[in-house]
C-alpha cells in the first residue's frame, strides 16, 4: 500500500484516485473547489462516468479522502499526481496555467518535508512541458533538484469517456517517462496489480509524446479515411464504406476472422471531436511549429476534419440546393455515442450552417439536453425529445452521431406518406433501407 496524492480532481484526478483507492493505495483527493472536495467526502461524484458514483461511495471516508490543503496531502504522500486540467489557448497551443500553479505549490510543500517523494505528472502536457517547465517551477519553489531531492515521473493517462473504470482497471500498457531510475521503478511499483501488461519505460519528453502519438494517429487514420471518402465521391460512383471493409480485411486489419480495434478508426464520415483528438492535434502542430518542425500531416488532418461540417451540407444541398424554410432535424448533438460531451462536437458546426442557409433546424440525441448547447445556438433551434415526432415533423433528417437509436430510424420511416430524405453523417443506415438516402462517401455526388 502506497500513500498517493491527487492534484485536482476532475475527471482523470477522481477517476485515477479511486481506481487506485480501489487496489489498495491511500489516496487524498486535492483540489482548490470546496464544492468538489465536499462532493467527494460525501461520497459522491459531480459528473457521468459509469461505475464511478459506487467506487467513489465505497471507498470515501476510508481509503479515498478530499481536501483543500495541498501541503498536509503532499506531505503525507509517497506519490503525488498532477492531474489539473490542460485547456488550448486560441493558437491551439496548450495552457499550461493549472498545471504550473499545482507544480509551485506542490514545490512549496515539498520544501518543507524532508521524505523523499515522487510527482508523477498525469495531466496531457506538451512534449517538452515537464523538463523545460514543470520541473524548474518544482526545483525553484522547493529548493530542490529533481532526481536528488524528489522524483518526477511523467505517467500519461488514456482513459475514454464511458469505459474510463475498465480503462485503468485493465489497462493496455503503462507509461512511464521519468527524471531517475529510482522514482520510475517506484512508480512501477505502484502500479504492481498490473504487472502482466507491457510497461513502457522512457523519458519525460517520450513518455509525452507518446500520449500525443496515440491520438494524433487516430485523428490522421479519420482524417485519411475521410480524404478517401471525398476522393471517390469527386471520382464518381465509388462507396467509402465499401472500400474501407476492403481495407479492413487486409491481414493487418484483421487477423484469424478478428477485427483489429484500430479498424474503428477508419470509418469516414462527419469529422471527429470531443475533448482529445482535436484539442492533441492542434497542440502537437502548434508546438512542432514553435520548436522549428512544420508539421503538415497534422495541419491537413485538423484542414480535412474542419471541412467536415461544410461538406455534409453540401451533400444536403445537392438534394435540396434551397434550404431556406426546410425542417432539417439534426440526430444527434454528443460527438460521439454513450456520452453527453458535445465538446468541439461536428454537429455545432453543421447547425450554425444549416441556420445561415435559412433552414429550420430541430435537434435531437437520446442523451443530451439541449441547454449542453452553445446559448447563441440553443435559442435558434427547437429540441425535441421524442424521435417519432422530430421524423414527423422534418423534411430532412441528418444522422450526426452513432446512437444505436438511429438504427430505428428505417422502422420509423416505413408507411409514411412522404418520408423525410436521410442524409447520414456516419454511414450507420444501408443506402436501401430508407426510401430516399444519401450519406458522406456514398459516392453518388456525380449522379
Ligand atoms: C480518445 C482516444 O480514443 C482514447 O484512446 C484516449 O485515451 C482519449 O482520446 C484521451 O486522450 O483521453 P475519445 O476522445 O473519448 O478518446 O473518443 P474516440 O472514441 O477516440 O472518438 C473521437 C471522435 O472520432 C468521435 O467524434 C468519433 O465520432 C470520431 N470517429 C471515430 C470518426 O469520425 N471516425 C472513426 O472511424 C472513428
Amino acid at each position: 500500500m502506497s500513500r498517493v496524492s491527487i492534484v485536482g480532481t476532475g475527471y482523470v484526478g477522481l477517476v485515477t484516485g479511486a481506481c487506485l483507492a480501489e487496489l489498495g493505495h491511500q489516496v487524498v483527493c486535492v483540489d482548490v473547489n470546496h464544492e468538489r472536495v465536499a462532493t467527494i467526502n460525501a461520497g459522491r461524484t459531480s459528473f457521468h462516468e459509469p461505475g464511478l458514483d459506487d467506487l467513489v461511495r465505497s471507498h470515501a471516508g476510508s481509503k479515498l479522502v478530499a481536501t483543500l490543503d495541498v501541503t498536509e496531502a503532499v506531505s503525507g504522500s509517497d506519490f503525488i499526481f498532477l492531474a489539473v486540467g490542460t485547456p488550448s489557448d486560441p493558437s491551439g497551443a496548450i495552457d499550461l496555467t493549472q498545471v504550473k500553479s499545482a507544480a509551485e505549490k506542490v514545490g512549496a510543500a515539498l520544501a518543507n518535508s524532508s521524505q523523499w517523494h515522487v510527482v508523477v505528472i498525469k495531466s496531457t502536457v506538451i512534449p517538452g512541458s515537464t523538463v523545460d517547465q514543470i520541473i524548474p517551477i518544482l526545483e525553484s519553489a522547493s529548493g530542490k533538484k529533481a532526481g536528488i531531492g524528489f522524483g518526477v515521473v511523467v505517467n500519461p493517462e488514456f482513459l475514454t469517456e464511458g469505459t474510463a473504470l475498465s480503462d485503468f482497471m485493465l489497462p493496455d500498457r503503462i507509461v512511464l517517462g521519468g527524471s531517475d531510475e529510482k522514482s520510475l521503478q517506484q512508480v512501477k511499483g505502484l502500479y504492481r496489480a498490473f504487472d502482466h501488461v507491457p510497461f513502457v519505460l522512457t523519458n519525460p519528453g517520450g513518455a509525452e509524446m507518446i500520449k500525443y502519438a496515440s491520438n494524433t494517429l487516430l485523428a490522421t487514420l479519420i482524417s485519411f479515411s475521410n480524404e478517401i471518402a471525398d476522393i471517390g465521391s469527386a471520382i464518381g460512383g465509388i462507396d467509402v464504406a465499401e472500400v474501407m471493409e476492403g481495407v479492413a480485411l487486409s491481414r493487418y486489419l484483421t487477423s484469424e476472422g478478428e477485427r483489429a480495434p484500430i479498424a474503428s478508426f477508419i470509418e469516414a464520415g462527419c469529422g471527429f471531436g470531443g475533448s482529445c483528438l482535436p484539442k492533441d492535434t492542434a497542440a502537437l502542430l502548434a508546438e512542432g511549429a514553435r520548436a522549428g518542425a512544420d508539421a503538415n500531416l497534422l495541419r491537413a488532418v485538423l484542414d480535412v476534419n474542419r471541412a467536415r461540417p461544410q461538406r455534409l451540407v453540401d451533400l444536403i444541398r445537392r438534394h435540396t440546393p434551397d434550404l431556406n424554410g426546410v425542417t432539417v432535424a439534426v440526430l444527434g448533438l454528443a460527438f460521439k455515442p454513450d456520452t453527453d460531451d458535445v465538446r468541439e462536437s461536428p454537429s455545432l458546426p453543421v447547425i450554425s450552417l444549416l441556420l445561415a442557409a435559412g433552414a429550420v433546424v430541430i435537434t435531437h440525441d437520446p442523451v443530451v439536453h439541449s441547454d449542453s448547447m452553445p446559448a447563441e445556438l440553443r435559442t435558434q433551434v427547437r429540441h425535441i425529445e421524442d424521435l417519432p415526432e422530430v421524423i414527423r415533423v422534418a423534411d430532412i433528417l441528418v444522422i450526426m452521431t452513432r446512437w444505436s437509436e438511429y438504427l430505428k430510424v428505417p422502422e420509423l420511416l416505413a408507411g409514411l406518406d412522404s418520408p423525410p430524405l436521410v442524409i447520414d453523417g456516419r454511414r450507420m443506415l444501408t443506402p436501401d433501407s430508407v426510401p430516399r438516402y444519401d450519406g458522406i462517401g456514398l459516392g453518388s455526388d456525380q449522379s
